[in-house]
């Protein structure tokens, strides 16, 4: 019995100690923050762990979080930690961590040391955590990598957000170090941290890197061409330079023009202008471009030439013309375009979305051809509800095929008898409509009666005379 219970003990203490290396390796602090929520939290449901400002007193709950695929670490004061040693990890420690099956961690709210972060990092070999992110966190200093020589870790995808730290130009060291691992990275993320360059060497360290987003940074036209250097970034699929500092659509491709997988591309959120002409051409597997939100007043040329997925929504455009034979989605949504751009240039679309233009009609023609697409809206645009434009358009909404909006975002502009109105309630019958439809026949049927009657009379006299 008394065995038994040492075992049980002991079991849990194990457990105890483990949850305690869990934290350090993660380079947590463990300081109580007086007043402040500082336990863990654990949603069964969503497998979702949340430790806020753990201290050595509430350090036990951690171990409700062994059990999560996500656990996140908000605030903590690690820098104590720094003169604490880690030494390396016995076996049964070892086991543990890889019996855990923790895929995300998130670290939010930290003053990270550099020099402890270089030392725990190693200790992620052991588990399965495929993702690592850091979020409003301050990076200090510089660490000694040298730990990592060679030593890869399951992390696949990295991301840090709101995040200060030295130029990354000191930091020739830790990419050396960290390339065995870097080289297998596939996702990396560095948002909202005031990136204005990323210097040509790094990039040729990304070698299966195939999505990196750089949204909400500075960066400029200028430091595209460094940063996507030749042989930078060989398999990037994906590229988000949402919301930067970017201003001419030719700089942008001839920053880009040595990409070759590129796939995606996403610069929305720049105020681009695409006045001077260029010879550059889009890397050729371009297939989803969103230019959403710059500030563009003609469609820009040359667009990559086999795009499945085109964005040009919120912009200022008032026409467009261009012919893509391969694009299935068209999002033309907030412009100010007059006119149903041509679907005859679209052989293979089947969205496309137009919501707040300045469209008032949809020609006979064109609605059959927008009936036939999967999903089209025209919300919020200010229709002539004539008889023929209401008409079409209530027709179109019988296809099926009128996505979000239909009826209540559709309401007529003119004539003024109908302004207001919800075009779905506008009458739309023959005999209103189209007084010509009902008047023609009318005249033909009255006119072959008359015809007929004076037959008749003609005929009828000489027979009375007989
Ligand atoms: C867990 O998350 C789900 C979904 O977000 C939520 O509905 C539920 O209330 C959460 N449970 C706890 C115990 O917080
Ligand atoms: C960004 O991070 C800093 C700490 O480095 C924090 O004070 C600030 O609130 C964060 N900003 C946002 C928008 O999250
Ligand atoms: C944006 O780029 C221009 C040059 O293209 C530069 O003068 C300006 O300082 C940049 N702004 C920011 C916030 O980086
Ligand atoms: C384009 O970017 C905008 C905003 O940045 C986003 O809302 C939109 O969904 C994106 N479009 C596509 C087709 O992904
Ligand atoms: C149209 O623009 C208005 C005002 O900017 C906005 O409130 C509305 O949501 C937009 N409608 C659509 C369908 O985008």
């Amino acid at each position: 019995m008394a065995k038994e219970m040492c075992r049980c003990e002991l079991a849990a203490f194990r457990l105890f100690t483990m949850s305690a290396a869990v934290l350090l390796f993660l380079g947590l602090g463990l300081e109580a923050a007086g007043g402040r929520r500082n336990r863990c939290y654990f949603n069964r449901t969503e497998e979702y762990c949340v430790c806020y400002n753990l201290s050595e007193e509430t350090i036990g709950s951690i171990i409700q979080c062994l059990a999560a695929t996500v656990v996140e670490f908000e605030g903590g004061d690690v820098e104590k930690y720094i003169g604490f040693p880690i030494g390396d990890l016995d076996s049964s420690a070892i086991d543990t961590l890889g019996s855990l099956v923790i895929q995300k961690i998130i670290i939010g709210n930290v003053l990270l040391p550099e020099i402890l972060l270089a030392r725990v990092l190693r200790f992620f070999s052991y588990t399965h955590v495929q993702e690592l992110a850091f979020e409003s966190c301050i990076f200090q200093g510089t660490g000694d990598w040298s730990d990592m020589d060679g030593q890869d870790l399951p992390i696949r995808s990295l991301s840090f957000h709101n995040v200060t730290s030295a130029p990354l130009t000191g930091h020739e060291q830790a990419f050396s170090s960290l390339s065995t691992w870097l080289e297998t990275l596939e996702e990396l993320a560095v948002t909202g941290s005031r990136v204005t360059s990323l210097p040509c060497a790094i990039g040729k360290v990304f070698r299966a890197l195939r999505s990196l987003n750089l949204a909400q940074n500075s960066l400029s036209d200028g430091s595209l061409a460094p940063a996507f250097c030749q042989g930078a970034f060989p398999q990037l699929q994906e590229l988000s330079l949402h919301h930067n500092n970017l201003s001419s659509y030719h700089g942008v491709c001839e920053g880009l023009e040595l990409l070759p997988e590129l796939r995606h591309l996403d610069l929305s959120h720049n105020e681009l202008m695409a006045d001077s002409s260029s010879s550059c051409q889009w890397p050729a597997a371009l297939r989803h471009f969103n230019l959403s939100n710059t500030a563009l007043d003609t469609v820009p040329t040359p667009l990559p030439a086999h795009l499945e997925v085109l964005d040009m929504s919120h912009n200022h455009l008032h026409a467009v013309d261009v012919s893509l034979s391969s694009l299935r989605k068209l999002f033309l949504n907030q412009n100010l375009l007059q006119a149903v751009p041509s679907l005859r240039n679209y052989p293979m679309l089947d969205t496309l979305h137009l919501d707040n233009n300045s469209i008032w009609e949809l020609p006979g023609d064109e609605v059959k051809l927008l009936g036939r697409l999967q999903d089209v809206t025209v919300a919020d645009n200010p229709f002539s509800c004539s008889c023929s434009g209401a008409g079409e358009l209530q027709t179109l909404a019988a296809t099926g095929h009128l996505g979000q909006g239909w009826p209540e975002g559709y309401r007529c502009h003119s004539p003024a008898e109908y302004q207001g109105w919800l075009v779905a309630q506008v009458p739309v019958s023959v005999l209103h409509c189209d007084l010509a439809a009902v008047v023609v026949p009318l005249c033909v049927v009255l006119a072959l009666l008359s015809v007929a009657g004076a037959v008749f009379v003609l005929r009828a006299r000489p027979c009375r005379r007989s």
